[in-house]
């Protein structure tokens, strides 16, 4: 059997260890082309049936219809900050954005190249430490959108409500939190994501675009930055990431298999509640950087009491086989990034480990 660690990586990441073994069993020859997907074409009808098997089981996953086009493209979720803005914010018009952390403040940072930004609520004063509640977002009534990034990979603070913005677009950053537990997806006009926390390698980034958003895009765009094309042409109107997108469609089908999303929002419930159960045990010792109604089901951050504990502990979990628990520097201290892949069973491990190292430290 091949070694596995328990992989933390808050991205790329943990892949399923089943995805991984049908891949493997479709190098060199995916199912008889006597090719690799490597080297299929993407014009070619194995890879027509992999895109459109994606986008049907992103739809039946999401409970979207065919209302919302499914999109995969290149350049990362943070080519979407500009993007998004590019494609939605007329001239003498504000965007609306909520700043949850570094991510968000990239997403704003774009939008400002294209056009106005409303800030609608920040918790920068707060060290980020919560998601403002719903009642104090506020934005004037025509903005173009309001723009959200559901889970803050680098301060681990999660929505856990979805604000209501009636007729006004809503846009969000869903790159790591993807398909990790059941949502109204109808709520939002936009997502974008990332596929490398959990949906599968990096290269590709999903987008979700409702139709009547969608014919709003303003004209003359450049090609390869306008929605419209890749809408249009089903994302195939130059080179996808083929490879990714067929892992794509991979992880998706073991999501399915699970029992869809509310199958897995139950595992990441008890995955999270291990570190979380450990951190209310011990408050003084595992110290959450967030508040609890903000915490991260996929990227929980914590401190211990002083810098040294917090190398040893990383570097005998490390020796333990659990790998990539070093929080972001702008953070520091503990991230135990739990996506979807990661087993119930890593994160029990992961808490026993962390509670014996309690007890004798
Ligand atoms: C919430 C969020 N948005 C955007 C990004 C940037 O994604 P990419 O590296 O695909 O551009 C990340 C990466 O970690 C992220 O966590």
């Amino acid at each position: 059997m091949a070694k596995r660690v328990f992989n933390f990586n808050p991205g790329p990441a943990v892949l399923p260890l089943e995805v991984l073994e049908i891949i493997k069993n479709d190098i060199p020859d995916f199912k008889g082309t006597g090719m690799s997907i490597f080297e299929i074409s993407h014009r070619s009808a194995d890879y027509e049936e992999i895109n459109n098997a994606a986008i049907s089981l992103v739809r039946e996953l999401a409970g979207l219809d065919e209302s919302y086009h499914v999109l995969f493209v290149g350049g990362g979720a943070s080519l979407q900050f500009f993007a998004v803005p590019l494609n939605f914010l007329n001239a003498g018009q504000t965007a609306a954005y909520v700043d949850t952390g570094s991510w968000a403040n990239k997403a704003i940072k774009e939008a400002k190249l294209v056009g106005n930004v409303h800030v609608a609520a920040s918790t920068k004063e707060e060290n980020y430490r919560r998601i403002p509640k719903l009642s104090e977002i506020k934005y004037p009534a025509d903005v173009a959108y309001l723009h959200i990034t559901s889970n803050n990979t680098i301060y681990g603070s999660q929505y856990q409500d979805i604000p209501d913005t009636g007729s006004i677009p809503l846009i969000c950053d869903m790159s790591s939190d993807i398909f990790s537990r059941r949502r109204d997806f109808k709520k939002f006009s936009f997502i974008y994501a990332g596929a490398q926390k959990n949906l599968g390698p990096a290269g590709a980034t999903m987008l979700i675009i409702k139709d009547d958003l969608l014919q709003k895009c303003k004209p003359n765009l450049p090609t390869m930055l306008n929605y419209q094309t890749h809408a249009k042409e089903k994302s195939l109107y130059n080179t996808p990431p083929v490879f990714a997108v067929y892992t794509v469609k991979l992880v998706l089908e073991w999501i399915k298999k699970q029992g869809g999303l509310d199958a897995v929002e139950k595992v990441n419930r008890a995955k999270k509640d291990c570190i979380y159960n450990l951190m209310d045990k011990y408050p003084d010792y595992f110290k959450g950087t967030v508040d609890k109604d903000s915490r991260s089901w996929m990227n929980i951050t914590l401190r211990l009491p002083n810098e040294d504990l917090e190398k040893k502990i990383l570097s005998e979990t490390m020796a333990a086989g659990f790998i990539g628990l070093k929080g972001h520097r702008s953070v520091g201290g503990i991230r135990v990034s739990a996506y979807n892949a990661m087993t119930l069973d890593g994160m029990q491990k992961l808490a026993e480990f962390m509670e014996n190292f309690k007890k004798t430290n």
